[in-house]
């Protein structure tokens, strides 16, 4: 089905696999527990851009049109024993170490509203059915799944990223810290990750494992490489989230809060514009590891899956590191030019945090005397607002969409390796909106 349509729907497509996602997802995060319910499904209910699954789905629409002979194997792989038991679901666990399962609601599991069985084996129920290869769109259930995991892993990071950000607003509610108390929110994350875990072991596809578990890596070193003073935040966040008024005890140990940071002054010896080419290194790679690792290992996976060629495997990791770099870089964008109301979360807040984007470096590469700003992390009254004035005057925005453009194009030169499908001219379509976005 080859076709030079334009897609200005990309959704349409896969409309079905992404109809279905939110309820396939639902059952991957059942347990036992009403309160953990409730939390874990908070973010999936209002529902968010779905990029990333999206993606998925698409790349593996046209992973689809990738001939015979350019894969390792026919990727219909229902006679191997442990996929055919993925296909019908797990039979429930019926004992315990050799002990067999009360079933029967106890006092205490009715008080509590606990049901014992699911908390014991939550996989006791078994996985919905996935649909046979032929008639799932011809994506395989494995890639459908992909889809759904890297979702999981992507809300539980946001459950997290919320507290540490101290943020109040996501997809236009409060935030998981906000609604259930940080607590909450950090054992709902840690929830999602390991069912998550559950999920992706059950592709049976032991590079897949350990591109997922890296990519989840990479999220925590990416948040660890935009970290700042500690002490400040963790004292605020007590008492904003959980209404506790006491105050935390003095930390012990020594956080070498700057080690890791490019924006110590400059030794004498380094010039500026080398100063500030280490700091775009350091943007990028941050970047890389909080966002492009996810879309970039997921898609690698989605290749992996359809068994195709190294060299296409490798296109498609790129293409996701592109587009993720390429969002994030807008995202960083719209931080200054957008509004709350239509962000669905805090806008203006990455200079109040202390951080430094891309606009902000481009206005410093032009203004050496930023750096002492950029520096103690804008918190000194009036940095934040000397910052953006000297983004706009600098066309810090202007040029952060130029950088974000040539991620983009160099994601379309990807995908122009791939082989011209609808679903092709749907990926180019969302990678191209994905500059153009507001939200
Ligand atoms: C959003 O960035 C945050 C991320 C992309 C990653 C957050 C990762 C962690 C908190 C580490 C823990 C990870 C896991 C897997 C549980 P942002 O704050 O710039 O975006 P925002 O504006 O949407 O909040
Ligand atoms: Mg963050
Ligand atoms: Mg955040």
């Amino acid at each position: 089905p080859t076709s030079s349509k334009t897609f200005n729907d990309p959704f349409s497509i896969v409309s079905h696999e992404m109809s279905n996602l939110a309820k396939s997802i639902a059952n991957l995060i059942g347990s036992g527990h009403p309160t953990l319910n409730r939390v874990s499904s908070y973010y999936f209910e209002a529902e968010g851009k779905n990029v990333r699954p999206l993606i998925i789905l698409l790349l593996s629409k046209c992973l689809l049109e990738i001939p015979i002979e350019k894969r390792d194997r026919i990727p219909i792989d229902t006679e191997d024993v442990n996929t055919q038991a993925y296909f019908r679901g797990t039979p429930p666990q019926t004992s315990i170490a050799g002990n067999s399962v009360d079933n029967s609601m106890s006092p205490l599991a009715i008080l509590h509203g606990i049901n014992p069985k699911v908390i014991l084996d939550p996989l006791s129920k078994p996985m919905e059915d996935l649909p046979q290869f032929e008639n799932v769109n011809g994506i395989l259930p494995k890639q459908r799944r992909l889809a759904e995991i890297v979702e999981m892993v992507h809300t539980a990071s946001l459950l997290h990223d919320d507290v540490v950000d101290l943020s109040d607003s996501r997809r236009g509610r409060p935030t998981g810290n906000i609604a259930f108390t940080n607590k909450m929110a950090v054992l709902a994350g840690d929830f999602l990750l390991g069912r998550a875990s559950v999920a992706i072991a059950r592709l049976r596809n032991p590079e897949v494992v350990e591109l997922f578990s890296t990519s989840i890596a990479n999220l925590v070193e990416g948040e660890f490489m935009q970290l700042k003073n500690t002490v400040i935040n963790s004292n605020e966040d007590v008492v904003i989230n959980d209404g506790e008024k006491k105050s935390i005890p003095k930390m012990t140990g020594k956080v070498p809060t700057k080690q890791h940071d490019y924006s110590v002054k400059a030794p004498n010896d380094v010039d500026h514009e080398t100063n500030v080419r280490a700091a775009f290194e350091y943007y990028l790679h941050k970047t890389y590891l909080k966002t492009a690792a996810l879309m970039s290992k997921s898609s690698r996976c989605a290749a992996i899956l359809s068994g195709a060629h190294d060299d296409i495997i490798d296109n498609c990791y790129d293409f996701g590191r592109n587009l993720g770099l390429c969002f994030q870089i807008v995202d960083d964008m719209l931080d200054y030019t957008s509004s709350e109301k239509v962000f669905g979360k805090p806008s203006q807040a990455d200079l109040k945090l202390g951080l430094a984007t891309a606009p902000v470096l481009f206005a410093w590469k032009q203004r050496p005397e930023l750096g002492d700003l950029i520096a103690r992390k804008f918190d000194q009254p009036g940095d934040v607002e000397i910052a953006r004035k000297a983004v706009e005057e600098c066309k810090g925005l202007e040029q952060t969409k130029i950088m974000a453009e040539d991620y983009r194009n160099k994601a379309l030169e990807n995908l122009r390796k791939l082989p011209e499908s609808d679903a092709r001219s749907a990926l180019e379509f969302l990678t191209n909106s994905i500059v153009t976005r507001t939200k």
